[in-house]
């Protein structure tokens, strides 16, 4: 079978199509025909920035968000049979520390993300596959997990409600047009940035509220001002923008925070924080049951995913392309079986 594997870690250049075995299922796997695997920026960090990702060995497949067919199921599988279309939840747990236990699992001490998406065939955890409705497509059902799971939490985490307004830099991407759609299905008013004009105006048609075309922190922070008090900011920037989300924060407001793309070190002045009785709120992932919500809301029609681009297996490379030069709107689909 073909899979699309880094072959080093200098950068997106050495993504090669490579030809390894086909997968056999252990006790409790099965083995899934890829039909739709979605990028993710962790994708991109594994390739292009050693301190945020452990290296792994060589050749190695990355990717997260995978939906298919199961193909053969390992002794003990009772949830899913040969034929499910299924969608993988990419969470991985220990199931037995204190945070498994009590819930929510995201939280669990030895978390962990699956990796090896981009292939014709992967063998995955059969119990952490969920069934797609037939009218779920195989690239909406490879859109969800890492992004929708994510941006779906972190409003939970910060008690987004219909009386909110939300408010997220960078809501091109993954998480940030994900945390758009997904706050207006809450009924929240939405404050959206990007620093193109176009992208802006497919966020707008996903249903934002306030489109905001910068990418400057000062400008911003402004316009964001101009629009009224924020209840809740959704940020996967960081860097910058860390003091933005927090400065257009109403007293008693909070910042949910999943990611660092634009800077590793933030800068605010605590101040704001402490007078403002404001919150900041680090999230990761959500859970299982979040997905399998997530599904149900794009099969009954209130949610659809947006996949800006679809791409062969042997397009891969351009897919992180696109990424890391900030091409894409929602998210970027490889559809090995095309
Ligand atoms: N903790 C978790 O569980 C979790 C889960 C998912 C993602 N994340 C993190 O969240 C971040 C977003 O992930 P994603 O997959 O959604 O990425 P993505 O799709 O590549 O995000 C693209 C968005 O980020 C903006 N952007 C990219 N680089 C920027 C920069 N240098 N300065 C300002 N804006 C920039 C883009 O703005 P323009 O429109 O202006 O181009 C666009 O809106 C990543 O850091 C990722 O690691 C964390
Ligand atoms: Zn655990």
């Amino acid at each position: 079978m073909r899979v699309a594997a880094f072959t080093s870690y200098d950068s997106p250049s050495d993504i090669e199509v490579q030809t390894h075995a086909d997968p056999t299922p252990e006790r409790g796997e099965a083995v899934v025909a890829v039909h739709a695997a979605s990028l993710n920026h962790r994708d991109l960090w594994k390739l292009k920035d050693e301190r945020r990702t452990d290296r792994q060995e060589l050749p190695f497949v990355p990717g997260s968000d995978l939906a298919g067919i199961v193909e053969r199921t390992g002794e003990g599988v009772t949830g899913v049979e040969e034929g499910d279309r299924v969608v993988l939840c990419p969470l991985r747990t220990c199931g037995t520390c204190r945070f498994c236990r009590e819930g929510p699992e995201n939280v669990c001490s030895h978390y962990d993300i699956y990796d090896g998406a981009f292939a014709e065939r992967v063998t995955v955890d059969a119990d952490r596959l969920v069934v797609l409705p037939d009218s779920v497509g195989f690239a909406a059902a490879a859109a969800l997990p890492v992004a929708y799971m994510t941006a779906y939490r972190m409003l939970a985490r910060g008690n987004a409600t219909v009386d909110d307004r939300v408010f997220v830099p960078g809501a091109t991407g993954g998480v940030g047009l994900a945390a758009v759609q997904l706050a207006n299905l809450i009924g929240a008013e939405t404050i959206g940035t990007s620093s193109s004009g176009e992208k802006l105006a497919r966020v707008e048609r996903a249903g934002l509220t306030h489109a905001v075309q910068t990418g400057a922190p000062e400008e911003m922070h402004a316009a964001v001002e101009a629009i009224g008090e924020v209840d809740v900011t959704i940020n996967h920037l960081g860097g910058p923008f860390t003091r933005v989300g927090v400065d257009v924060l109403r007293r008693g407001g909070r910042m949910v925070v999943c990611g660092r793309t634009a800077g590793r070190y933030p800068d605010f002045d605590a101040r704001d924080l402490y007078l403002g009785h404001k919150r900041i709120i680090g999230s990761t992932l959500g859970t299982q049951t979040d997905l399998e919500r997530l599904v149900a809301y794009v099969a009954d029609g209130r949610l659809r995913p947006v996949v800006g681009k679809q791409y062969q297996l042997a397009g891969t490379r351009e897919a992180f392309d696109d990424m890391a030069d900030r091409q894409l709107v929602g998210k970027l689909v490889v559809r090995p079986h095309e």
